[in-house]
This record gives C-alpha cells, sequence and structure tokens, in this order.
C-alpha cells in the first residue's frame, strides 16, 4: 500500500517547478490530484503527464476570490493540500512601486489565505494534512526583498494561526522554507538576469548562485520533504517550518 493511496491531494502553482515536482511525487506516493495553476498550456502538459492520477484541474489565478467559490464542491473529500503557487520579485523598498507591492501580495498571502480557506472548509470534520511553500526570504532579511520576504513572512504567521484553528479538527499544518531552488521563478529577477549576462548562461547564473547561497536545491528534493510533512509518519509535527536551505539562514 502507498503512503497516500485514496487520498485526494489539491497542489496549487502545481504547472512548474516545485508544484509540478510536488504532484510527480505525491502521484508516485498513489493519491489523486486536483492541479492548479494559472498556465492553461503548462497545466495542461501536467496534466497530460500525469494522466491517471488526475482528478480534476483548477485553471486561475488563486488570488481570485470567485475561483475558488467556483470550485468548492470540487474539493469535497480533500485530504491533502500543497500551498505552494507563488511569485517573486526585486527592488529596494524605494523603489519599490505600490502596484509591485501589491502584485506580489495578492498572490502570494491573499492566494494562499484563499486556498487555505477552501482547503479547510473542504477538510472540516474529515480531517487533512496541508503543507505551505515559505522561503528562507521570510526568517533572512534581505536587501531587496521586501514585498516578496514580508508575504512569506505573513504566510508563515498565517500557517501558525492555521495549524492552532485546525489541530481542533484534524487538520495538520506545517511549512516548508526552501533556500534557492532551481526553477523559473529567478526568471526577470534583476540580481539573477545579471548573473545570467555575467555568466552567459541560465545553467552558469545557477551554478554561481549556489555558491553564493551555500548549495542550490533541485524541485524533486523540496517534494520529497513536503512529502514528508504531508504523510503519516509526521503525524507528531504540527505548525513548524521546514528550514530547507542548505544552511544559508544560519
Ligand atoms: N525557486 C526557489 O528558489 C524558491 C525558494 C523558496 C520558495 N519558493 C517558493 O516555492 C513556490 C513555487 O515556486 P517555484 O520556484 O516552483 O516557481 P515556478 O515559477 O517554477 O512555479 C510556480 C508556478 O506557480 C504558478 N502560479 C504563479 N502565480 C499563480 C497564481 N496567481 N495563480 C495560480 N498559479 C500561479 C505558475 O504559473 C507556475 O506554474 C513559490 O511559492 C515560491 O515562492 C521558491
Amino acid at each position: 500500500m502507498q503512503r497516500f493511496s485514496n487520498r485526494l491531494a489539491l497542489v496549487t502553482g502545481a504547472a512548474a517547478g516545485i508544484g509540478l515536482a510536488t504532484a510527480r511525487q505525491l502521484a508516485n506516493d498513489g493519491a489523486r490530484l486536483i492541479l492548479a495553476d494559472r498556465d492553461e498550456s503548462a497545466l495542461g502538459n501536467a496534466t497530460a503527464e500525469l494522466g491517471a492520477a488526475i482528478a480534476g484541474t483548477i485553471c486561475g489565478d488563486v488570488g481570485e476570490e470567485a475561483l475558488w467559490d467556483e470550485h468548492a464542491s470540487q474539493l469535497q473529500g480533500l485530504d491533502i493540500a500543497v500551498i505552494n503557487a507563488g511569485i517573486a520579485s526585486g527592488g529596494e523598498i524605494v523603489d519599490l512601486a505600490f502596484a509591485e507591492w501589491r502584485r506580489i501580495l495578492s498572490v502570494n498571502l491573499d492566494g494562499a489565505f484563499l486556498t487555505w480557506r477552501a482547503a479547510m472548509r473542504a477538510m472540516a470534520g474529515r480531517g487533512g494534512a496541508i503543507v505551505l511553500t515559505a522561503s528562507v526570504s521570510a526568517l533572512r532579511p534581505q536587501p531587496g526583498t521586501a514585498a516578496y520576504g514580508a508575504s512569506k513572512a505573513g504566510l508563515i504567521h498565517l500557517m501558525k494561526v492555521a495549524a492552532k484553528e485546525g489541530s481542533a479538527q484534524g487538520i495538520r499544518v506545517n511549512a516548508i522554507a526552501p533556500g534557492g531552488v532551481e526553477t523559473a521563478i529567478w526568471r526577470g529577477i534583476p540580481m539573477f538576469e545579471d548573473m545570467v549576462c555575467e555568466t552567459g548562461s541560465e545553467a552558469a547564473a545557477f551554478e554561481a548562485l549556489g555558491k553564493l547561497m551555500v548549495r542550490y536545491a533541485k524541485p524533486e528534493e523540496i517534494a520529497a520533504q513536503i512529502a514528508f510533512l504531508l504523510s503519516d509518519e509526521a503525524a507528531n509535527i504540527i505548525g513548524a517550518v521546514l528550514t530547507s536551505d542548505g544552511g544559508y539562514s544560519l
């Protein structure tokens, strides 16, 4: 018997990076999946790849309340949620446009809140397990990460409140805080784009970043750690933040 056999799992941001790696991991472990992402074409590819494990898809912006109202009935019977969709940006506070601040918070914080609420409503009376993808940016402040870092720090607090509220209903809630992970989220971040120019390629830029941040993870490593937090082996872990950053935040 696989560890997530017959369990229904929602993964947001499931069409790429950490979300896609987590969807693959959960499918390998026997879960049935509802994949959510706003990138329709990438979501189609992920759905085609995971074939028999797919129980449904939700295509849209996780920060839109109407999306979750529309799909509430699809989440009935939910056992697992991975609240993972997120975006990044750079820029020091003096240069940060308010619209950019709002854009980051609307996906990373509003989107997570709405996903959480929908998942906890679907799990009410039955129990379940939820993992949130935070970031080491919430734990180690760095110049240029105001919006992203604040959104992730807010999420960690939200996770702890949800863990307390959920424990009475058998809903176990935790977070993972990755350091650097090799995914497309880095594209468009000025510091990373500069490194791509300097080193000549994305792969070389990731290698250079790895040296700067001690170690870089592959999305599959983070996915395996998320799966552990979701599993019954982690039954005693509630409201925790698993820092997975190669020692960067020490
Ligand atoms: N890659 C890293 O170094 C790193 C480090 C720490 C934390 N994280 C966090 O991990 C999570 C996943 O990031 P990733 O690195 O896999 O990025 P990614 O860009 O590879 O994948 C993110 C996915 O989320 C989807 N998405 C983005 N905004 C959305 C929205 N509003 N509604 C629905 N879907 C949306 C994208 O279409 C994409 O498929 C994010 O929350 C990110 O902040 C990433």
